[in-house]
């Protein structure tokens, strides 16, 4: 599991982002966020998304390598059982984490099998329960990954995740988005948006899952 911590300032002092810096009024500077992609791809779309996320992202940020973990195994999740390496760190990650983001694409209307792993290995540890978690996914079609977007929900919802409605999206015709020399997110229009979309996540995050 290789994490890559991700600390960022302000907007204005990245020269990686092009966008002016919306996010100076997010919530929560001191909130962590843990983000997840469902894209191994090296040049990945997503991952600039993600990437971009992170910058924007107000407080310490980190990403986990899903792509490390061994295939979910119940027999390998016991209560008897130590589970491997790779899970332990993820978990650990995603327990000590204020807020979760995943960024995905969207494959044969469906979850990425490597994101549906990661996520299988999180039901019974609990790490989900009560966490804000915002999805986005990004697609080179009008859809934005729809079909995707929505079983990941569900499925975040069905492990008790807080799924914050307001803080997800589905980004479209992702490619002229990207600017391929910096993997970022470079249209000014969506880097907005993704700001607005984590300041709803930050919010979220902000209090007690029994005031919240
Ligand atoms: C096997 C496969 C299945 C795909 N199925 C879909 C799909 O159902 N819906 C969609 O919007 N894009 C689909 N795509 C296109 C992906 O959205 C596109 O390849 C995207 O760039 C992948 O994300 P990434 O750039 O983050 O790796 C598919 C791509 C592959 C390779």
């Amino acid at each position: 599991m290789a994490h890559v911590p991700l600390t960022h300032g302000p907007l204005a002092h990245d020269p990686l982002t092009l966008a002016p810096p919306t996010h100076a009024s997010l919530p929560g500077d001191s909130l962590s966020l843990v983000a997840l992609s469902g894209s191994l791809r090296a040049r990945s779309s997503n991952g600039a998304v993600l990437n971009s996320a992170l910058t924007l992202w107000n407080g310490p940020a980190t990403t986990a390598d899903i792509g490390a973990l061994p295939h979910f195994n119940p027999d390998l999740d016991g209560e008897d059982a130590t589970p491997p390496a790779a899970v332990a760190a993820l978990r650990t990650a995603v327990a000590t984490a204020d807020a979760l983001l995943i960024v995905s694409p969207e494959y044969a209307h469906g979850v990425p099998g490597v994101l549906k792993n990661a996520l299988d290995w999180l039901v019974s540890s609990g790490e989900v329960v009560h966490k804000p978690v915002a999805v986005i996914t990004a697609s080179p079609f009008p859809t934005g990954g729809d079909h995707a977007n929505a079983q990941l929900r569900e499925t975040l919802r069905m492990m008790t995740g807080e799924v914050i409605t307001a803080a997800c999206r589905e980004i479209p015709a992702i490619g002229p988005k990207i600017d391929a020399a910096t993997e970022r997110v470079s249209d000014e229009a969506t880097l907005t948006d993704l700001a607005a979309a984590l300041a709803h996540l930050a919010t979220a995050a902000t209090g007690t899952p029994a005031a919240r």
